[in-house]
């Protein structure tokens, strides 16, 4: 399927975060309360009934995970074992199958050896990201979840998903979206989401923000979340990030929390009143596309309020250390020392 792409000449520096074919995506269905055999497909498309419960009721989850080659040839992916877990929430959140932790490994595995000659090279920036879904595929008409299901993984060379890279952005709040509810599907990874975020993301991008920073969607006093990004800041010396039950557990923060104890900085997760962001140091926006994109100044579109964080436009010191950990180690430049990677 993607003969016309011809890696050998592929400007790997220049990728931006899009789609590209590749030569395959890797399948399973659950029928008849079990899961079928992994079929390799080089078809970019997917033949489903009209009535499927994921074009009709939202029964769609995912995941994001990234792929890199090392300095040594190798290929590392980050942290599978927990995209493996958190889909399980997702499913379990919605009312899908869950997809067993194996299973998934082993097709996550097996998508990235297949496409193999996509795996950027060391050194060009850019890395292969790993796109698993699910959808439920069961004609339904009643709003039920379906009992047959389809996991699938696709993958595509990607650079980075601020065309900034590591250079600080501007973001802005706005209180007249939401893109969860408070007790809804925000700790998941349900396409829904998504959708929620499009109006309010299109009206940043065209405003030039880079990204909303939800507020908790129940008091709105709270931060939340940074667009498709966890959101940590560093004050006094500590990172500080948010806890709250309508953002998604993000495992890029879980990573930056750890490598912060490891380097001696405190981690405070816990609730951020808005008028915090007048006392920060530092703030980034984090996640597997995001990596860990600094930030310059946050807008309070509604207030006129803004926060200057950054006023050099320079990444700071600490999220810099902590931007080179993580990408040293998932780069296999940095000792892994929490077995973080799967080596292939
Ligand atoms: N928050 C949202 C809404 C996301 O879509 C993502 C991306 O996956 C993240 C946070 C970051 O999560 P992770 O670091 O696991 O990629
Ligand atoms: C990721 O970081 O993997 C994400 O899910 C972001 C994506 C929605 C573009």
């Amino acid at each position: 399927m993607s003969a016309a792409v011809n890696t050998e000449t592929l400007d790997w520096a220049n990728l931006a975060f899009g789609y590209m074919p590749t030569d395959y995506n890797v399948r399973c269905r659950f029928a008849d309360g079990k899961w079928g055999p992994v079929e390799e497909s080089t078809s970019e498309t997917i033949e489903m009934h009209i009535a499927a419960t994921a074009l009709h009721y939202g029964q769609e989850i995912f995941e994001g995970l990234k792929a890199f080659r090392g300095k040594d040839g190798k290929i590392r992916i980050f942290r599978l074992e927990e995209n493996a877990k958190r889909i399980r929430e997702s499913a379990k959140g919605i009312m899908m199958e869950p997809i067993p932790e194996d299973l998934f490994r082993e097709m996550v595995i097996r998508v990235v050896k297949l496409n193999e000659r996509f795996v950027p090279p060391y050194g060009s920036g850019a890395s292969l990201y790993i796109r698993p879904l699910e959808i439920g595929m069961s004609a339904r008409i009643g709003v039920k979840p379906a009992d047959e299901y389809m996991f699938m993984i696709m993958v595509s060379p990607v650079g980075p998903y601020f065309k900034e890279g590591f250079r600080p952005t501007n973001i802005c709040i706005m209180r007249e979206f939401d893109r969860v509810a408070p007790k809804g599907t925000g700790r998941w990874k349900v396409g829904g989401n998504y959708a929620a975020s499009l109006d309010a993301g299109d009206r940043a991008h065209s405003l030039g923000y880079s990204a909303v920073l939800y507020l908790d969607p129940k008091e709105k006093k709270y931060l939340d979340e940074c667009g498709p990004a966890n959101f940590f800041a560093i004050k006094e010396g500590k990172y500080i990030t948010p806890a709250s039950e309508s953002i998604l557990p993000s495992i890029t923060n879980m990573s930056l929390q750890q490598i912060a104890r490891d380097l001696g900085i405190e981690v405070e997760a816990r609730h951020i009143p808005i008028e915090e962001l007048d006392s920060i140091d530092e703030a980034a926006a984090c996640g597997t596309a995001a990596v860990a994109s600094p930030i310059a100044r946050i807008d309070d579109l509604d207030t006129g309020r803004q926060y200057v964080i950054a006023p050099d436009g320079q990444p700071g010191p600490i999220t810099t250390r902590l931007y080179d950990t993580l990408r040293g180690i998932q780069l296999g430049d940095l000792p892994d020392t929490h077995g973080w990677n799967t080596v292939l």
